[in-house]
C-alpha cells in the first residue's frame, strides 16, 4: 500500500509529479492554449465582475491561499485577503452579496472552514470550494468548485494536497487574468508552457532526496529553526516552518525575510539553522543581502536556490539547487526540498511521521 516507501508521507512526496499534472489534467490544453475548469464556467461572470476575494482556509492549505493572493492579485488585479477560518469566523467580517469566497480544505471536512462559509453563505457571498476529498462535507456545501485530484493523502502532513491546490488556484488566477484581459496573452502563453514543465522539474526536485538526507544528518539535533522567503517564496517558508514542527516536533518560524529586522533576527547565534528560499526572481537581491544578515551573525544558512547561481553559494554553509521556473510557479518546486528535509530530520529523530503527535488527519472540531 505504501508502494515501497518507508511511508506514506515519503510516498506522497514523490508522487507529486504525478499529482500535479492530475490537477490540471482537462483543464490545460497547451495545444491551442486553452484552459478551461468547469466547475468555474457558471459563476465565471462573477469571478471576473467581483470586488473582492477572501480565501478562507487553515494549516497549510491557508498556506495555498497566501500563494494564491500573490497570483490572483498580479494575474487579475482583484484585491485577495486570506483568512484563517477561525478567526474570520468569530470576528464579525464585512461579507457582501457581491464577494467570492474561495475555501480551500483537503479534507473537505475541517470544522473551521466548513464555519467559515456558513457564515459567509448567510450574508449571501458565492462560494467556491477547492477540495481534495470528492464528496466531502465542504465540496457538498459550497456553491461550485474544483477537486485538486491529488488522490488519497494518508501522512498527517500534507504534501501533494498542497502542490495540487498550488496549482488548481494558479490556473483559476490564469483563468481569471486572462478573462479580464489584465494578463497579457503572450504572458499566458508563457506561463501555461512553463506550467506544463512542473512536473518534470518536481521530479528533478526529488532526485535531490540523497543530498537533503546529507544535510539533515547535520541538523536532526537542532532545536530551532527559522525559515525565510520573499514574494512567492514567502507562504514556502511558512510551509516550511509548518512541516517540520509537525513531523519532527523541532520548533521552527517561518517568516518573510525582511521581517526578520524587526525581531526574529535576535535569536540568531551558531546554533540556529536558517532556511532561505533564494531562488531567482525579482526579490533575488534581497535575499542575498538577507543571508548575508544571518551569516553576519554566523547562523548557519541551507539556501534553496535556482540551479547554477554563483553568489548564494559563496555565502551558504549548504546549498540546494532546484530548477529554475517562473518566479510565479517557484512554490511548487521551492517547497520540495523543505517537504523531504523535515520528513528526514523526522525519520532520523525516531518521530512517527504518518501520524505524529496530537494531530489528526481530518480537523473535525474547532
Ligand atoms: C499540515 C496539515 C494541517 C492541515 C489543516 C487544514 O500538514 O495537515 O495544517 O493543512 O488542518 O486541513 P484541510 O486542508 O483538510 O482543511
Amino acid at each position: 500500500e505504501k508502494g515501497g516507501y518507508e511511508h506514506f508521507m515519503l510516498k506522497e512526496i514523490f508522487e507529486q509529479p504525478r499529482s500535479i499534472l492530475d490537477s490540471m489534467r482537462g483543464r490545460m490544453i497547451t495545444e491551442g492554449n486553452h484552459l478551461m475548469m468547469s466547475g468555474f464556467r457558471e459563476f465565471e461572470n462573477k469571478f471576473i465582475n467581483a470586488e473582492r476575494i477572501l480565501i478562507v482556509a487553515c494549516g497549510t492549505s491557508w498556506h495555498a491561499g497566501l500563494v494564491a493572493e500573490y497570483l490572483i492579485e498580479d494575474f487579475a488585479r482583484i484585491p485577495v485577503e486570506v483568512e484563517y477560518a477561525s478567526e474570520f469566523r468569530y470576528r464579525n467580517p464585512i461579507i457582501r452579496e457581491s464577494d467570492i469566497v474561495i475555501a480551500i480544505s483537503q479534507s473537505g471536512e475541517t470544522a473551521d472552514t466548513l464555519a467559515a462559509i456558513e457564515l459567509a453563505k448567510s450574508k449571501g457571498a458565492t462560494i467556491f470550494g477547492i477540495c481534495n476529498v470528492v464528496g466531502s462535507s465542504i465540496a457538498r456545501t459550497t456553491d461550485a468548485g474544483a477537486y485538486t485530484h491529488a488522490g488519497p493523502e494518508i501522512g498527517v502532513a500534507s504534501t501533494k494536497a498542497f502542490t495540487a491546490q498550488v496549482t488548481v488556484l494558479t490556473l483559476i488566477a490564469m483563468i481569471m487574468g486572462a478573462k479580464r484581459g489584465t494578463l497579457e496573452t503572450t504572458k499566458l502563453h508563457e506561463l501555461m508552457a512553463e506550467l506544463d514543465n512542473i512536473p518534470a522539474k518536481v521530479e528533478r526536485a526529488l532526485k535531490l532526496d540523497a543530498q537533503i538526507q546529507e544535510i539533515s544528518e547535520k541538523f536532526k539535533d537542532a532545536t530551532n529553526f527559522i525559515y525565510l522567503g520573499r514574494g512567492y517564496n514567502y507562504p514556502v517558508a511558512l510551509e516550511g516552518a509548518l512541516k517540520l514542527k509537525e513531523i519532527s516536533y523541532i520548533h521552527a518560524e517561518g517568516y518573510p525575510a525582511a521581517e526578520m529586522k524587526h525581531g526574529p533576527i535576535a535569536l540568531i547565534d551558531e546554533q540556529m539553522p536558517v532556511v532561505v528560499i533564494a531562488t531567482k526572481d525579482s526579490s533575488y537581491e534581497k535575499i542575498v543581502s538577507n543571508v548575508q544578515e544571518v551569516r553576519a551573525r554566523k547562523g548557519q544558512v541551507i539556501a534553496i536556490v535556482t540551479e547554477g547561481d554563483t553568489t548564494i553559494p559563496t555565502m551558504a554553509d549548504h546549498v540546494i539547487e532546484i530548477p529554475e521556473t517562473s518566479e510565479h510557479l517557484a512554490p511548487l518546486l521551492s517547497v520540495i526540498p523543505l517537504q523531504l528535509l523535515s520528513y528526514h530530520i523526522a525519520v532520523m529523530r525516531g518521530c512517527n511521521v504518518d501520524q505524529p503527535r496530537n494531530l489528526a488527519k481530518s480537523v473535525t472540531v474547532e
